[in-house]
């Protein structure tokens, strides 16, 4: 029996791999999104690349309880999928109430709904970031949670509402999944992460360093308590990362028991690291300056990545120089069209 899964956020960088990625394994899939942060022309790359004739989406956002509720009407949905949230830690900072408007109104607009509904199984986006400056590393889910920014307070929020809910009716049934550094794009060319703005993220900056659109990169700092004084980063595939979703999502429909897991490799690799891996993917050494540390930022956030494994038989397999090489074909071809 085929089921029926929302996918909300799903034109989004990681929504639209693991549009593909549950496709791929079976699933049907309607997307919601207001394309704030993405554009529509994903859906017809999306459809090119499962080789669908139609891709089911809806454009609005997950915070209009009508629009929502309409949406919900029109499909029997087995289970929830949900990206669409607000995901720039700076502009948290400028902007806390609408991070905690749209991150945290949005998950309990829809567990309203899902639960008017009946509808009981949800994968929620987690991330890194609810562990603060951890004192254990590589990471267990058990250590301690804190949040150093907006962002990352909305992301601890949500994953408390979850967990209340949870405690309150076992009929729940969800799937946290905390990312650590998702990079690098489709093999195909076709998806990828697509910022139109200075990107603030590692990979997409050196994207544009490599393209030629920004003359070097500036790494913040050099004097970090790492191996070659630079942030140390748990870079994982976003390919990786959308499997991690369909082994998550197949997880709650086998047993309906929720599980807490973070999604990485269990491999750090620091900031000049992945601008060699880059130098190797596009052939030519990209220039940096050495500037102040960032405000907020930590020495090293790294993945221990048993309990994925575990529980969802989770693996992630990719390398940096293949999540470099992607991230360039990506930047190459399908950004440009
Ligand atoms: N960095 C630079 N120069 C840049 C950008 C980043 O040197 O232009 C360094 C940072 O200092 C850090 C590393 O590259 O050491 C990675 O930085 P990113 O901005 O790519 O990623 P972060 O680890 O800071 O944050 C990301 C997401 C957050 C998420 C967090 C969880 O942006 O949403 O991972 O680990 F919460």
């Amino acid at each position: 029996m085929t089921r029926t899964v929302l996918l909300t956020g799903g034109a989004g960088y990681i929504g639209s791999h693991t549009f593909v990625a549950l496709v791929e394994a079976g699933y049907s899939v309607v997307i919601v999104d207001d394309f704030s942060n993405s554009k529509p022309s994903v859906l017809t790359r999306l459809g090119r690349l499962t080789g669908l004739n139609k891709v089911e989406a809806y454009e609005g956002s997950v915070l209009d309880d009508a629009f929502m509720e309409r949406v919900f009407n029109a499909h029997e949905f087995d289970a929830v999928v949900h990206f669409a949230a607000k995901k720039a830690v700076g502009e948290s900072v400028s902007y806390p109430v609408d991070y905690v408007e749209t991150n945290v109104g949005g998950l309990t607009t829809l567990l309203r709904l899902m639960d008017a509904h009946d509808v009981r199984r949800l994968v929620f986006s987690s991330s890194a970031t609810v562990y603060g400056d951890p004192d254990i590393i590589p990471i267990p889910e058990s250590a301690p949670r804190s949040y150093t920014s907006p962002y990352a307070f909305t992301k601890l929020m949500s994953e408390q509402i979850l967990e209340q809910a949870a405690a309150a009716d076992p009929a729940w049934a969800f799937g946290i999944l905390r990312y650590f550094n998702p990079v690098g794009a489709h093999p195909s060319g076709t998806i990828g992460e697509d910022p139109s703005d200075i990107p603030n993220n590692l990979m997409p900056y050196i994207a544009k360093v490599a393209a030629g659109e920004l003359s070097h990169l500036n790494v913040f700092g050099d004097d970090y308590d790492t191996p070659d004084g630079t942030g140390v980063r748990d870079y994982v595939h976003v390919c990786d990362l959308a499997m991690g979703h369909v082994k998550s999502l197949d997880a709650l429909m086998a047993s309906n028991l929720g599980h807490t897991v973070n999604l990485g490799t269990g491999i750090g690799s620091s900031v000049f690291d992945m601008l060699q891996a880059y130098s190797r993917a596009c052939g030519k050494t990209l220039p940096h300056v050495v500037t102040d540390r960032r405000d907020g930022d930590v020495p090293v956030l790294c993945a221990e990545v048993d309990r994925a494994r575990e529980l969802l038989g989770f693996e992630a397999k990719r390398t940096l120089d293949e999540m470099c090489a992607s991230s360039w074909h990506w930047i190459q071809t399908g950004a440009k069209e």
